[in-house]
């Protein structure tokens, strides 16, 4: 059950931080602020600290952070829902029964039935005399009548109008179309399709709701895909294609592919397990998503550099998160997609019969940089083997692998083997080096503590957070903010997001305040937005010159990035990048 955000506000208003964190933690005060022992790392002097006016806590050592409710989820380990449970317990509150006044969950409602029917729309349009080119296109990269239905693949004609007319005869508004990211507005107020001329691959969660869409251009232009960003139904790095239909294979594991086509070539060649993390890099929410099915996963991405780079990526993240990988590389092409028309289906169940085990396929990589014939490659090849190696969990494998080192170097096992116990030994030591070269790195240090958050443009994050920072403090900047500076032009889909519920609640004429924004955030989001504002250095004077300055730089990022996308060049040497990571 939804809460309503009235009730969750009720709470935060009532549950004062200091009453509430004092349960847990013995606070002394000091000037405005409460210190304590960090609660959530082990500590002997304290650096946990408390902000009655802002409510919120912070920690200078380890960097959790966030609101009263935050602070109970960690502590007691629970979610959102039954944090604020717990509180409305311990502060003798009644949580409401229905939440038929949840406006959220109305407007989340709402953008899934128009996402259903824009699908409808595609897929019917397709099926008509305008969907003839792309008809064709699709039978010319081999898909058949079933598969295109079982995709409920589409055709977005070459319109500006044809989706939000249709959709607005429906009944649906065009704030309702802009906010699904199906149309785009112009100056004057009015809005125009945002897919024209594209084939369209509609992407379903678990639960089979259309919560997005991917257009792909019928010929060589660029930029060759345009996917929906992120909206309330649609978080990219939550999601995988096709999920909704592999979560029912009894094949034993999921196929990772980079691709919309790769996927979709998978499944009507008979492999119903395959999913995609659709080119952005694969994130540990996805991961989850995938350990709620399988324990088992075939990364088999494109098998130029950028595609091997981002194996050994999310095999690390699957890996985390318990799941096994094994790895496979399609021979003599470039995709699965290329592979499977070239062998058919066979030749791809074969394939699938020894795919390498995650961690050979990694060693392998690391073999095949070196040429063994030479002492010192070979002993450079087994510095890195060795450290490879040391990182594994399990003593059965560690040993296995150890032997195959010694056979490849003609060192004896014994030697290997206890060179791999040197090394794990050290191992903390070293992470703690690591961890200090990190914070001694402006760039890196710039980053937020969690990955899942990494910014993708450090200069422009560096202002965007500095706009928070200051129109949290000083709302009286907003409107002038609000006129220069759209959310779009956040290069941080997170930090764009909080500036836009800053902008919502100024609009609403609700009142503005930290605790009143993070306490409904993921915990790594309030831990950094609690960090952020506790840390920030705020110029002495000038404050709102720095706001002009870093206003400024955003703007000027987000033109640079989208003229960008224009240039077809700057296009193809920035999507290389992105999946080299
Ligand atoms: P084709 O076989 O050429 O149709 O594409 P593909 O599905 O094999 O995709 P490719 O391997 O080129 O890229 C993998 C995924 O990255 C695609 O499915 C898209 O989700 C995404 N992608 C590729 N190109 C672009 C692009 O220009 N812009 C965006 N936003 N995403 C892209
Ligand atoms: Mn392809």
């Amino acid at each position: 059950m939804a809460i309503p955000e009235s009730f969750v506000q009720t709470i935060i208003d009532r549950a004062d931080i200091v009453d509430v964190v004092s349960r847990y933690v013995k606070l002394r005060k000091s000037g405005a602020n409460y210190f304590g022992l960090c609660p959530f790392h082990g500590e002997k002097t304290p650096s946990f600290s408390v902000s009655p006016d802002k409510q919120i806590f912070h920690c200078f050592g380890c960097s959790e952070g966030g609101g009263v409710i935050s602070f109970i989820m960690k502590i007691e380990s629970l979610n959102f829902q039954e944090a604020v449970k717990f509180l409305a317990d311990m502060y003798g509150l009644e949580m409401p029964e229905n939440d038929a006044d949840d406006e959220g969950r109305r407007r989340r409602e709402r953008m899934l039935a128009l996402n259903k029917e824009a699908a409808r729309f595609f897929h019917a349009t397709l099926n008509s005399e305008i969907g003839m080119g792309a008809m064709e296109y699709f039978r010319n990269r081999g898909l058949s009548n079933r598969t295109i239905t079982n995709f409920g693949l589409g055709f977005a004609p070459e319109s500006w109008d044809a989706l939000t007319g249709a959709m607005l005869r429906k009944g649906f508004t065009k704030t309702e179309l802009s906010d699904a990211g199906l149309a785009s507005k112009n100056k004057s107020g009015g809005i125009y399709d945002r897919f024209r001329n594209r084939v369209m691959f509609p992407i379903i969660d678990v639960r089979g709701n259309v919560i997005a869409f991917g257009g792909r251009v019928l010929d060589d232009s660029l930029p060759k895909y345009i996917n929906s960003s992120d909206t309330l139904v649609y978080n990219k790095s939550r999601n995988l294609f096709a999920i909704n239909i592999a979560k029912k294979t009894k094949r034993k594991n999921f196929i990772l592919a980079e691709g919309y086509m790769d996927v979709i070539a998978l499944h009507q060649a008979g492999f119903d397990n395959a999913i995609a993390s659709l080119g952005t890099a694969f994130t540990p929410e996805q991961a989850r998503l995938i350990a709620r099915f399988k324990d088992e996963v075939v990364i088999c991405y494109d098998s130029d550099e950028a595609g091997q780079k981002a194996t050994a990526r999310a095999m690390e993240i699957l890996q985390k998160n318990a799941i096994n990988v094994r790895v496979l590389k399609v021979p003599n092409a470039k995709d699965p997609d290329e592979f499977i028309k070239k062998n058919g289906a066979v030749g791809f169940e074969k394939l699938l019969e020894k795919p390498q085990v995650g961690n050979e396929y990694r060693l392998s990589v690391i073999k095949n940089k070196h040429n063994l014939d030479i002492d010192e490659e070979k002993i450079a090849y087994m510095k890195e083997a060795i450290n490879y190696v040391a990182g594994i969990y399990s003593d059965v494998e560690r040993e296995i692998y150890a032997r195959n080192i010694a056979a490849d170097t003609g060192v004896s096992a014994a030697a290997v083997i206890k060179e791999i116990e040197k090394t794990r030994n050290s191992k903390g030591r070293r992470d703690r080096k690591a961890y200090e070269k990190d914070a001694a790195s402006p760039v890196k240090n710039s980053q937020p503590k969690s990955r899942e958050l990494k910014y993708e443009n450090v200069r422009s994050a560096k202002c965007e957070e500095g706009v928070l920072a200051i129109i949290l403090k000083n709302d009286e900047f907003i409107p002038k903010t609000m006129e220069k500076l759209t959310s779009e032009m956040f290069s941080s889909d997170f930090l764009g997001k909080i500036y836009e519920t800053i902008v919502g609640k100024y609009n609403e004429h609700e009142s503005i305040s930290l605790h009143g924004i993070v306490n409904f955030l993921e915990p790594v989001e309030s831990a950094h937005i609690t960090s952020l504002c506790t840390t920030y250095r705020y110029p002495a004077n000038g404050l709102e010159n720095a706001l002009d300055d870093c206003i400024d730089t955003i703007r000027t990022e987000y033109i640079k990035r989208n003229s960008e996308e224009q240039d077809p060049m700057l296009e193809l040497i920035r999507k290389k990048k992105e999946w080299g990571k």
